[in-house]
């Protein structure tokens, strides 16, 4: 095993190489039921279907092959702008509402054959509406696909729109707007995209009327940003969420760990890789958190977009690289099942079946 400590990537792929997974263990994770609470709809969709839909939608798009886009998947550095400026290549290609059902209910077959039985999917309306689609046609297409996937997969989900944050507050209350004939569809408000420079704060208004119109409410704080730690607690102070996504800079502030503790706020953590990087990152703040007692959950956040892709493959990678048991892995969905924004008896009874599940197969 190499020495840990000389940078962040050669301690975690160190960790990788200290918990291999059984064959026991691998099926128990495939079979595990997961909730998943963070994933961006936009960030599900492979290369291929990235080139397909390009294709139809007759763009003259930059990459031409999938080995083209897994070029540059793998050129990426581990920065949130890198990533994010990568990632909205990806979110061009859909253009319309036939784009938004195929991506959602292709998304939900996934989560089937992940044995995610309940989902919650962002999406991003501002990068979509302000490229000439319509509200419209974009929440019908996701809201066809969600039902048609419940039908053929069993998959549950709900949605969060989420405020890109770099953009206006103008633009941010347009899309509120927008939303607002659709509320019924729309389960909670979320705030993601380039977060430097845009604290939570600057949507303080915004999210004060989501919460009286009543979304649900939740925020990006992603790892390692300037401020982390301030954004968690306007996230907590100011926009009220009860949920924060990422997240993991709490653990640096004892005062804000007791605080997200005593206000039961579940946290989404995406424990995800990329080429060139040889495994899960930041998997030691997310072991970290999960001993402090907070309320943490396991993600995928983009799985088309990392090494990492989908819930079973990501599980997989935290426990080579963290060593968690199954008792560990039913805790983190028992976190997620009662942190999701289902109502309290739909909670109860995924939360009955997943202890029936351990049941069988711990102990
Ligand atoms: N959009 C898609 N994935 C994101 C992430 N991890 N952080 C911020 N915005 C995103
Ligand atoms: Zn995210």
């Amino acid at each position: 095993m190499r020495c840990k400590g000389l940078n962040i990537y050669s301690v975690q792929e160190s960790l990788m190489e200290m918990f291999p997974v059984s064959v026991e263990m691998r099926s128990f994770i495939e079979d595990l039921p997961k909730a998943e609470l963070h994933v961006h709809l936009e960030g599900t969709i492979l290369p291929a279907t990235v080139l397909k839909l390009a294709e139809r939608n007759r763009m003259d798009y930059p990459f031409k092959t999938v080995e083209e886009i897994q070029e540059a998947l793998d050129s990426r550095t581990t920065s949130l702008k890198s990533f994010l400026d990568l990632h909205y290549m990806f979110v061009s290609v859909i253009r319309t509402k036939a784009d938004f059902y195929e991506v959602t209910y292709e998304f939900l077959r996934t989560c089937m054959n992940n044995s995610v039985v309940y989902v919650e999917i962002k999406f991003d309306p501002q990068f979509h509406t302000e490229q000439g689609i319509s509200f419209d046609a974009m929440i019908k297409g996701i809201d066809e696909g969600k039902k048609d996937g419940l039908r053929d997969f069993g998959v549950d989900c709900n949605l969060i729109m989420c405020i890109n944050r770099e953009r206006t507050v103008e633009s941010a209350w347009k899309m509120m707007e927008q939303a607002y004939p659709y509320r019924h569809l729309i389960t909670g408000l979320g705030l993601d995209s380039y977060e430097k420079d845009n604290p939570p704060s600057k949507y303080t208004e915004v999210y004060e009327k989501a919460r009286e119109q009543g979304y649900r409410v939740t925020a990006h704080c992603d790892v390692n940003q300037e401020d982390s730690v301030k954004h968690i607690w306007e996230c907590i102070d100011l926009l009220k969420t009860d949920r924060i996504d990422h997240g993991i800079n709490s653990i640096e502030d004892p005062e804000l760990v007791a605080e997200l503790i005593r206000r039961d706020i579940t946290l989404t953590t995406c424990p995800t890789w990329r080429n060139p990087y040889p495994g899960p990152r930041d998997l030691e703040g997310i072991k970290k958190m999960y001993e402090l007692g907070l309320k943490v959950t396991l993600n995928t956040d983009d799985p088309a977009e990392f090494t990492s892709e989908y819930m079973n493959r990501t599980l997989i990678g935290a426990v080579e690289g963290s060593g968690y048991t199954k008792e560990d892995l039913v805790q983190f969905m028992r976190n997620a099942f009662d942190g999701s924004w289902l109502p309290r008896d739909r909670k109860d009874m995924y939360i009955a079946s997943l202890e029936e599940y351990a049941l069988g197969h711990t102990g």
